[in-house]
């Protein structure tokens, strides 16, 4: 029960000394503050060690949710030496954040640690403690059921921070993950909200808080105009040897912002649509070790089952670590989301019968891309999945390379839906596209956009913007690309691509 409490409310109550820490850092590092604001106080370490830090401030504020932190707070405080101190029990969704700022005179530092947990998992906890509307990042319906449109509480209330104060003159130093940090700096400067000179300073979470997260002190001004959409990244509580610095190009942020404007000419059209693999949600019935002749899934069941829907597997952690052998086999019940997936009893019976006794597992997938789709159906499919060729790279490990694979026992090899793949229809098309997409000029390109702390380091969307006729330039592979590319264009519907028919010279 208290563990789900602290689940449900993020709480990580941040060490005092690495709130002392902070605060000394900022003071240090020249910030001023008349008026402290500590949204989500917890038991009161940044309220006691911006006190010390800022013995000018007239007025601190702390709020939080739990009454008993409030009273910590109190003591952490200790006597008060004339200032006004609030500290009160409040719900932060409730605040007026904008309202709140108004009516406060002098400079305004907000510093903290928000709750450190995801829409989703207060959805799994059915706890309220959520903001009324919550699709503020625009995600279309497709994103949200297909889980783009999770985010952390922090995210929202940074944002509804930073929103508050970006017309007066003000600071806000936060504790939270690096991605948060990221989609925070990003809503704020595509919404063009007063904001500048804005850092982050990673800190060690496992040794602070005992979590294996990426996080940093996010560094944001207010009340700025006309700055740059950049951000420096420091190894720690310091502005010395800044690490890289990432910033916004177009609509997405980058990595490396000196290393993108280099090769920004590789930002382009993807001339073939990216895919990822097969989805199912169901591993231990969907998928089976292929060993010595026999089938066996993931519940130690060894199977009896056609070949027919059986395709060799391949995913992310074979893809980064270069194991291109498949000796696992997925079931694959479809060719296209809108096939029947009864013709399963008609074509394979022993499959039909192996998917039937495995129901459970298949019939309580949550996700609700599979509701109202036929039974047993798998998603992210398409004659794609069944390409003789592919070139593949894994989402979730730092491990940029890309990889050819082809067919195994004389099936299509298929990716599960954590790898990206453009599907080929030959292996020399296959190896160009590999060749070109771990050139040295398209890896550096690539890297310069992709954010090693990531979850998923690498995106769809950061995949879309190699240009591959460009990169192919770069290397003296424009007549080889040139018939595929053309081809690939126009498999793919990208009239407007064509930019090859005409031109001389290639
Ligand atoms: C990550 S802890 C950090 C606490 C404190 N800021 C610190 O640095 O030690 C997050 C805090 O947010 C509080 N909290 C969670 N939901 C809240 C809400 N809706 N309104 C106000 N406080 C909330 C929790 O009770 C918890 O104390």
């Amino acid at each position: 029960m208290i563990a789900t409490k602290k689940i449900e409310f993020g709480d990580f109550q941040t060490p005092p000394g690495l709130a002392r820490e902070i605060a000394d850092f900022l003071r240090d590092s020249g910030e001023t503050a008349d008026i402290v604001v500590e949204p989500t106080c917890g038991r009161g370490s940044f309220v006691a060690a911006a006190m010390t830090a800022f013995p000018r401030a007239k007025a601190i504020y702390g709020f939080d949710i739990n009454p008993a932190y409030v009273c910590e707070a109190a003591n952490a405080a200790g006597q008060q030496d004339g200032r006004k101190l609030h500290l009160e029990r409040r719900n932060f969704f409730q605040i007026d954040w904008t309202e709140f700022f108004s009516m406060l005179t002098g400079t305004v530092l907000v510093i903290g640690n928000p709750p450190w947990v995801t829409n989703s998992a207060l959805g799994t906890l059915e706890s309220d403690n959520l903001p009324e509307k919550t699709n503020f990042q625009g995600h279309n319906g497709f994103a949200a059921k297909t889980g783009k449109a999770n985010f952390d509480i922090s995210e929202w209330m940074l944002i509804k921070l930073t929103g508050a104060l970006h017309r007066r003159v003000g600071c806000i130093a936060m504790l939270c993950k690096t991605s948060t940090a990221r989609k925070l700096l990003r809503y704020a400067w595509l919404n063009r909200l007063n904001i500048g000179r804005c850092s982050l300073h990673l800190i060690d979470a496992q040794k602070h808080f005992g979590a294996s997260v990426n996080a940093g002190l996010l560094i944001v001004h207010t009340g700025t105009v006309g700055c740059a959409t950049t951000a420096c990244v420091y190894p720690n509580l310091s502005f010395n040897r800044k690490s890289s610095t990432f910033g916004l190009a177009g609509k997405e942020l980058v990595a490396d912002v000196d290393e993108y404007q280099r090769l920004q000419d590789l930002d382009g059209a993807s001339y073939y649509t990216w895919r990822s693999g097969v989805k199912h949600d169901a591993a231990g019935v969907m998928e089976f070790k292929h060993e010595n002749g026999q089938f066996t899934n993931g519940r130690n069941e060894i199977c009896n089952l056609e070949l027919t829907y059986l395709f060799p597997l391949l995913k992310s952690s074979d893809i980064a670590n270069g194991r291109l052998t498949p000796d696992r086999y997925v079931l694959v019940t479809q060719r296209t989301p809108s096939d029947d997936t009864a013709s399963v009893m008609r074509n394979a019976p022993k499959t039909w019968s192996y998917l039937l006794a495995h129901a459970d597992a298949l019939d309580q997938r949550r996700s609700v891309i599979y509701a109202k789709r036929p039974r047993f159906s798998v998603f992210g499919i398409g004659d794609y999945t069944f390409a003789p060729w592919k070139v593949t790279i894994s989402g979730l490990y730092k491990n940029c390379r890309f990889n050819v694979i082809g067919k195994h026992h004389d099936k299509p090899i298929v990716l599960d839906d954590t790898c990206y793949f453009i599907p080929c229809a030959s292996e020399a098309e296959a190896c160009l596209v590999c060749d070109l997409l771990n050139s040295d000029i398209c890896q550096r390109f690539l890297r310069s956009q992709v954010f090693l702390d990531a979850k998923r380091p690498v995106t769809v969307d950061i995949l879309n913007r190699i240009d591959l006729k460009k990169v192919a330039e770069h290397v003296n592979r424009s007549l080889e690309a040139q018939q595929y590319l053309s081809a690939a264009a126009g498999f793919n519907d990208k009239q407007p691509l064509l930019v090859f028919a005409g031109k001389t010279g290639y």
